[in-house]
């Protein structure tokens, strides 16, 4: 049986990774998921796996040395997928401090302790991997509406977000580099499904949506992203950490470009199309809700990804188009009313009002 270590498992990604990863796996794999809890940290993703003997979940900061030290002590820790950050553009530009100390700091550790772990005379245990799950915002932006990201492209942040998962993804590089740590590092692209916090684009749109509220969009819209579902990005992270040659950074992208208000058109469309008559959100929606509001700060133009080497190397490909992948996560969200409603309860109603008070 093979033990995972899985950081930041109650976060959007990790929780759809763990959900899927026990799904695959069932009683063939162990995983323990650490994950401090902080406003995007949500355990309710995770009730359906709550009481299996296969799963467990630790309540730590993985910037805790003693903590993550105990876990490699207390069980044989064959795969670590580091999925905890900060990971919120619009919050680092308020705040960097905490980037720093969680994507950077909190790596290091992390990494430490598994090299210590690990490490033997002659090299390291046998079978065991790192993954850093990282970004394409670590490449900095594409200008113009050619080109892609390729992991040849050189590294070039922009926001203290990205400057502190680019530092990450150099601190792993150089443990791989100077003392040969089994470990891969995937960069991939805006990731959209099911359990995303609605601080970032899609749910958040959807629950302005339904609630009738503005739709804020940034500067002209016309910013490009490249959407990846997340169930797509789960199977290439199992991908990497089984056959991944170590050593290697892969791309993951979802062929998937949109600008960010064909992503808002889209949205207002689907839920139009999908609401019955009778539902009593309908009557809120509208294209009027859009409003053009205060640019980012530094906003990158576009992200576009060449996930040639992963389809080459590991055979992994998206399977999703958007035009499916926004239909399922619309349909979940509509499904999971409730949900919304408790993640936006509280310290979320302070962040709102903070973030777009003048927007
Ligand atoms: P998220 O914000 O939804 O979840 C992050 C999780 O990490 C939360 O559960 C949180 O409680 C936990 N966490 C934060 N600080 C911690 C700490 N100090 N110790 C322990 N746990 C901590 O993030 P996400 O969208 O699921 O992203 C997961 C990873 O994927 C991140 O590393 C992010 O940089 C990367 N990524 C995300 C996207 C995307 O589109 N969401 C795209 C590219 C890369
Ligand atoms: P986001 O989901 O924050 O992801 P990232 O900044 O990491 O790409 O934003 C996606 C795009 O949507 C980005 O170009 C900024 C834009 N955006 C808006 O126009 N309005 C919003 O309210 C938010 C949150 C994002």
């Amino acid at each position: 049986m093979r033990t995972y270590l899985v950081t930041g498992g109650a976060g959007f990604i990790g929780s759809n990774f763990i959900l899927y990863m026990l799904e695959k796996y069932k009683q063939e794999i162990k995983i323990i998921n650490l994950d401090s809890l902080t406003y995007a940290g949500n355990l309710e993703n995770l009730k359906s796996v709550e009481g299996l003997s296969n799963y467990q979940f630790v309540k730590a900061d993985i910037c805790d040395k003693e903590a993550i030290n105990q876990i490699f002590e207390t069980n044989a820790i064959d795969r670590v997928i580091h999925f905890a950050a900060e990971s919120h553009v619009d919050r680092s530009i308020r705040n960097p401090e905490v980037f720093v100390n969680t994507n950077v700091l909190g790596t290091l550790n992390l990494i430490n302790v598994a090299k210590q772990a690990w490490e033997t005379k002659e090299g390291y245990l046998p079978d065991k991997k790192y993954v850093q799950v990282s970004t394409d915002e670590v490449y900095g932006a594409l200008e113009g509406d050619e080109g892609y990201f390729y992991e040849t492209t050189p590294i070039d942040p922009h926001s203290p977000y990205s400057a502190s998962k680019a530092s990450a993804d150099l601190l792993v590089k150089a443990y791989m580099d100077t003392y040969h740590f089994p470990a891969n590092i995937t960069r991939c692209s805006n990731n959209y499904g099911p359990y995303q916090f609605p601080e970032k684009l899609i749910p958040l749109m959807i629950n302005n949506a339904l609630n009738g509220k503005n739709l804020p969009v940034y500067g002209t819209g016309k910013n490009v992203r490249d959407w990846l579902y997340v169930m797509d990005h789960a199977k290439a992270i199992d991908l990497v950490a089984e056959k991944g040659k170590s050593g290697q950074v892969y791309n993951v992208g979802g062929h998937n470009e949109k600008r960010n208000i064909e992503i808002v058109t889209m949205i207002i469309d689907t839920l139009l199309e999908t609401l019955s008559k009778s539902d009593e959100h309908r009557s809120n929606i509208s294209h009027d809700l859009i409003t053009y509001v205060e640019d980012r700060k530094g906003h990158d133009f576009r992200y576009a990804i060449a996930p040639d080497k992963i389809k080459a190397e590991l055979g992994w490909e998206p399977e999703t188009p958007f035009s499916e992948g926004i239909k399922l996560t619309i349909a979940w969200y509509l499904k999971n009313r409730e949900w919304m409603e408790r993640v936006t309860k509280g310290d979320y109603q302070k962040y709102y009002e903070e973030m777009y008070q003048n927007k």
